[in-house]
């Protein structure tokens, strides 16, 4: 390996950003070794279909549920220098009928599980005395409280909360560990249609349902006008958080959506 390469691991890995991220990764001439972790079992052959039509052989697939301590415990063999918080899941549906355990859900994965992976690949760097890089994925929506998307958008500004403090607390206590924050606007990988589709049929009320139904339906129009096709602009990045030397900490695109989150921010915060 070269003086630049690095053992970079990525969850949630099979589609959309993760895999496009593992691709872009591997074809770089620094020669990382990327391992690609994808959430089941079943995931793993059609991966290494996908992955064999780049004629890729750095890039490794192996299994990790991030909720499973078991499968975190597999983290430790691999010597990785990067970590990228890429899994996620997304609960839609209003705050008033959700039900609480949905949240729970919500936050279990992608707050709780991905903290405890980070806390596990921060203690194999300070072990081994690595100034290894976590790249964590939060979202505009971390900035935007989305209605009908409140459990994932308090999901991803939590993240946001809680990489700003550690980040903090490791330039204090001056480990070496970069930490870096991504926020992409909406690409079409699938995940926000899922996640508006959770939030349909909810509400029973009869006077508020149909209401509600046409407010999930405008919304899902919204987003299909708004995602971006394809996901280079965020996957370049992404990379540029993972192979930066500096301590950069936050990571965003698309440009016009990034501008529309900071004139909200200025307008209603
Ligand atoms: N697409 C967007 O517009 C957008 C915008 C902002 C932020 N993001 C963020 O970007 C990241 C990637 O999203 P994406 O759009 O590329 O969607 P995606 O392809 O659905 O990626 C999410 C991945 O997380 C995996 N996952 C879910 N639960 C898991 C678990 N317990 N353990 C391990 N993996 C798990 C999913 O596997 P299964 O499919 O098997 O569940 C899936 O592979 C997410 O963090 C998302 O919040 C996306």
């Amino acid at each position: 390996m070269g003086d630049y390469s690095m053992k970079i691991l990525i969850t949630g890995g099979s589609s959309g950003i993760g895999f496009d991220t593992a691709v872009r990764l591997a074809l770089s001439k620094n020669k990382h070794h990327i391992y690609l972790a994808v959430h089941k079992s079943v995931q793993v052959r059609p991966t290494k279909e996908k992955i064999k039509m780049y004629n890729l052989s750095n890039i490794e697939v192996i299994v990790i549920d991030i909720t499973k301590s078991e499968d975190l415990l597999k983290v430790k063999d691999l010597d990785i220098d990067c970590l990228v918080n890429n899994a996620a899941i997304g609960v839609g549906g209003s705050l008033l009928h959700l039900d609480v355990s949905e949240i729970r859900k919500n936050f279990e994965v992608n707050f709780f599980a991905t903290l405890e992976l980070t806390k596990e690949v921060m203690k194999s760097f300070v072990n081994s005395k690595k100034s290894g890089t976590i790249v964590t994925m939060s979202s505009l929506a971390g900035l935007i409280p989305i209605p009908f998307l409140g459990s994932y958008s308090s999901t991803k500004a939590a993240l946001l909360t809680m990489m700003t403090a550690l980040r903090r607390e490791l330039l204090l206590l001056k480990v070496p560990i970069k930490i870096k924050l991504i926020e992409p606007g909406l690409y079409k990988t699938g995940f926000n249609d899922v996640m508006l589709d959770s939030a349909k049929g909810l509400c029973n009320l009869s006077d508020l349902a149909s209401r509600y139904d046409s407010i999930i339906e405008f919304e899902q129009s919204v987003f299909n006008l708004l995602e971006l096709t394809y996901t280079d602009s965020i996957v370049k990045k992404i990379v540029k958080a993972v192979e930066s030397k500096n301590n950069h900490f936050i990571y965003r695109n698309p440009l016009l959506q990034v501008f529309g989150a900071k004139m909200y921010m200025l307008l209603f915060k």
